[in-house]
């Protein structure tokens, strides 16, 4: 296979961070990937570079400023105070504030906008961030262990240059924040391959496929447990092969989520290490540009392994490695047989058993052949000058002096986010359903559905108290107040109630009487038994 030139980024302080002792998401599983990629001698044979950390005002792109402004400043102390208990920003136990969570979420997405920057110069054919994929983050609220959506971020920087993006994502889990962001637009086409059913996040059906000027631009993919290498290959290839034939994208991101390798902690697929990189090598083979970000993944050594491994192919070196692994810092983690594989195990393929990923193929195949072919494509070869119309914003005369330059542009993405987000906003949206009344106390109030990753059970949230900014707004059983001459979130001098049970976050959740999220499973069982 032909060379390609390859950027990998990587920041050395990403796997200091710790989400806190026994939470499955485990940042060392970077270093342990870069460590292995280090021994197999490929840092030579691409351009590492250290990403520039993001800034808040880069991540309000998406997010809103609100958001970021909490994630700057909270603390694991501050946390129970500043997220309304437990209401608002943050997801119970599946987010902690934990210590740096701000700067684990700059350079998280720092890479994936270098990545991307690198790609859209010409200076790379395929970029590389680990460190990113967290795909679960959405404009407001952090969810699935996700704080801060790098993917939204670089898809948006690839935008101004490229008029059509693919995004195709494996991980175990839904892509839904991405595919929230962009789900009234041709510009991206997202793809999403994932376990559906009594698991986090809950959405992703074949019925939901975009809406608007993005009708048909989603694609979701629902699977059932167990799906091996030849089954998943049976639907990404021909859906891929499809989507790259008509949609013609100017740049790719895979989002190489790793909890679908088999024996995941948290996920429930039977993928191989080989039939994950398959992903990889099929995409390689299109010669597009290509972004290849991390994700999920929580059986650490199989992560590296697997991420380790994808690398060599985004260097097409793949062949040349040696299956026995080569000395190491973590070698001893490797054992018994301290190869570069990740085998399939021997739990039941329920897609196969009972025919329906014959169905769903077709169901997508069929969608897809309503679509144009190239959309947009030739009616505006500089997409800088048109990004307002065709985001599906009429802006673009609206104070767009020529000269407004990237600033402008920033707006008008801006904008575009929050446009979509109208959209989407229950009473305004396809999430309408979501909402329930009910009777407590002889009040009735709204509330939302959320699921939690860690126990892929529904919990509920007073979507009152989170959305904001606030006017009347009830905060709670909580001494919080949202400060209007500076627009932020104020400590009144009531102390703050002790909770409804316990301090922690997770309990406060438990507004329904359902139990807590997470509190049948054992904390130990995630742990690796190695200390990060
Ligand atoms: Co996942």
């Amino acid at each position: 296979m032909s060379k390609r030139r390859v950027a990998y980024f990587y920041d050395g302080d990403t796997g200091s961070y710790t989400y806190g002792l026994g939470h499955p998401m485990k940042p060392h599983r970077m270093r342990v990937t870069h460590d292995l990629v280090s021994a197999y001698g490929m840092l030579d044979k691409m351009h590492v570079l250290r990403p520039k950390r993001a800034t808040p005002e880069v991540m309000s792109a998406f997010h809103t400023d609100e958001y970021i402004h909490f994630l700057n400043r909270v603390t694991p102390e501050t946390a129970e105070e500043l997220t309304y208990h437990g209401t608002r920003f943050l997801m119970g136990e599946d987010n902690p504030a934990f210590e740096g969570v701000f700067e684990f979420c700059s350079i998280s997405a720092g890479g994936s906008i270098s990545a991307a920057q690198r790609i859209s110069s010409g200076a790379a054919d395929i970029a590389i961030n680990w460190a990113g994929g967290l795909h679960h983050a959405k404009k407001r609220e952090a969810s699935g262990f996700c704080y801060v959506n790098d993917i939204v971020l670089g898809i948006l920087e690839l935008l101004r240059t490229y008029p059509r993006v693919l995004y195709i994502d494996i991980d175990c889990h839904h892509g839904d924040g991405v595919e929230e962001a962009f789900y009234t637009t041709d510009r991206v086409m997202t793809c999403s391959f994932h376990k559906f059913g009594e698991y986090f996040p809950g959405t992703g059906t074949q019925e939901d496929r975009g809406r608007g000027k993005g009708r048909n631009y989603t694609v979701n993919i629902p699977l059932k447990d167990g799906i091996t290498d030849e089954a998943f290959k049976r639907v990404f290839e021909p859906i891929i092969n499809k989507i790259m034939e008509i949609y013609r994208p100017g740049a790719v991101i895979l989002q190489c989520g790793a909890d679908s390798l088999a024996g995941d902690k948290l996920g429930c697929f039977n993928l191989t290490m080989n039939g994950h990189a398959h992903c990889v090598q099929y995409l390689r083979a299109f010669n597009v540009p290509l972004i290849l970000l991390g994700g999920g993944g929580y059986t650490v050594k199989n992560v590296a392994r697997t991420w380790t491994y994808e690398t060599a192919c985004a260097l097409g070196v793949q062949d040349d490695i040696d299956p026995n692994l080569p000395w190491n810092e973590y070698f001893e983690w490797f054992g018994p047989r301290y190869r570069l594989e990740v085998p399939e195990n021997n739990m039941d393929d329920l897609n196969v058993r009972d025919g329906s990923l014959d169905k769903v193929r077709a169901t997508a195949l069929q969608q897809l052949s309503q679509l144009p072919c190239a959309p947009s494509v030739g009616m505006h070869e500089v997409p800088r000058e048109s990004l307002g119309r065709h985001l599906g914003l009429d802006i673009a005369e609206e104070g767009a002096d020529e000269d407004g330059g990237a600033d402008d542009l920033d707006r008008r993405l801006a904008q575009h986010s929050r446009f979509v987000y109208k959209l989407q906003e229950p009473g305004g949206g396809s999430d309408e359903s979501d909402d329930e009344r009910y009777e407590s106390d002889g009040s009735s109030y709204r509330r939302r559905k959320r699921m939690s990753i860690l126990s892929n059970r529904v919990v509920s949230v007073d979507p009152d108290v989170g959305r904001g900014p606030p006017r009347g707004r009830r905060f709670f059983k909580s001494a919080v107040r949202w400060d209007e001459t500076y627009g932020r979130v104020r400590l009144g001098k009531e102390p703050v109630l002790g909770s409804l049970n316990g301090n922690r976050l997770g309990g406060m959740m438990d507004v329904t009487g359902r139990s807590t999220p997470g509190g049948d499973v054992t904390m130990e069982d995630w742990e690796d038994g190695t200390s990060v």
